[in-house]
């Protein structure tokens, strides 16, 4: 194939994607919606033969080079493992995975750190996905849970690791508290979102209102924290210890956004696999990648680490509570 016939057949693609995206708008409802559509997305396939394990950005370095798509999104794990300090925990460490989707993170941790991991999402599918991917020898376990109420009892793990989930929950003081409160005293939340700027320093122009509209609605998103709001809701917990730290890898990550629309090209075998439904489905996408890659391009949204320490006097505050109860 000649340059110009090329560049013809992408012009096309990509007229297209524009077509079918305004044809079938979508909404934001509910948090049914979010679980409805990871259902949908871990059946069709169409996700995971892209993506591959890791519903979540690749991690390109710093500064960002050139990188194999899914090897990024390995080594956004590893990283955030040592952003974390998690590398430094001994094996048999308990990790909660909040948000696991089909559980790339979980296994790894279980399998490259000796981690005793256990991830819960809102969707039945991606459950079952995960446990069909996880040999039996990989402490990894998977269950249904709501980040909102997390169905484990108080003081229940070492480490909560969190990717991209924040941008899907409602109540983003909620999901700090859930996730503080299950924490062990002495424990490590390490979390990694998608996130707006804050709009409190900056407001939201006449262009990024409703491009934040879009990024909202097209992918199951009530809204976007700042990194800075959801930093102070986690300090707001009252569960930390010292400072909530927090870190901007919008550079680090910025690559993915247009190497996933790659993928299409250069694995254009996903279309002929998913026929034409998975042609029209993989094309519906392409312009929300490309007003994401805006987004996190002109400083609209950056992308969140956030890592805190359990404060060690919660448990000396419960125990002191409880000893004066049985001197009165
Ligand atoms: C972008 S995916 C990230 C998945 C996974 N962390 C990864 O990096 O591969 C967001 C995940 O958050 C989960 N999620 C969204 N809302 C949730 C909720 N209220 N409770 C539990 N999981 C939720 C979704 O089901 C999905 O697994």
């Amino acid at each position: 194939m000649n340059l110009s016939v090329f560049i013809i057949a992408i012009a096309t693609l990509l007229i297209l994607s524009v077509i079918i995206y305004l044809l079938t708008p979508r909404n934001y409802e509910s948090a049914e919606t979010v679980a409805n559509s990871y259902d949908e997305w871990t059946e069709d396939g169409i996700l995971e033969f892209y993506w591959g394990e890791h519903i979540h950005l690749g991690h390109y370095g710093s500064p960002p080079h050139n990188k194999e798509f899914l090897q990024a999104k390995e080594d956004f794990v590893h990283e955030m493992v040592k952003w974390g300090e998690l590398d430094k925990l001994p094996q048999g460490t308990t990790v909660l995975d909040v948000g696991c989707g089909i559980g790339g993170s979980s296994r790894i941790l279980a399998k490259d750190y000796g981690f005793a991991v256990t991830g819960v999402t809102i969707s039945p599918q991606q459950v079952k996905r995960a446990q069909e991917l996880t040999p039996e020898e990989v402490t990894a376990d998977f269950k249904v849970d709501d980040a909102l109420a997390l169905s484990f009892p108080d003081n229940s793990f070492d480490v909560v690791w969190s990717i991209e989930a924040g941008p899907h929950m409602e109540d983003k003081a909620k999901y700090a508290q859930e996730m503080m409160r299950v924490l062990k005293p002495g424990g490590i939340l390490v979390v990694a979102d998608w996130n707006q700027r804050d709009d409190r320093q900056k407001p939201l122009n006449f262009w990024e209102k409703p491009l934040m509209r879009q990024l909202l609605d097209q992918w199951s998103h009530p809204a976007f924290s700042s990194i800075e709001g959801f930093s102070e809701q986690i300090e707001a917990t009252g569960l930390v210890e010292g400072e909530v730290i927090t870190a901007d890898w919008t550079k680090e990550t910025l690559p993915s956004w247009l190497d996933s629309i790659w993928q299409g090209v250069i694995r254009p075998q996903g279309m002929i696999k998913f026929g034409a439904s998975g042609i029209i489905k993989s094309l519906r996408e392409v312009p929300t990648l490309l007003l994401m890659r805006i987004g996190f391009g002109t400083g609209l949204c950056r992308f969140g680490m956030f890592r805190a320490v359990k404060s060690d006097s919660v448990n000396q505050l419960a125990e002191q509570s409880t000893a004066n109860s049985l001197v009165r």
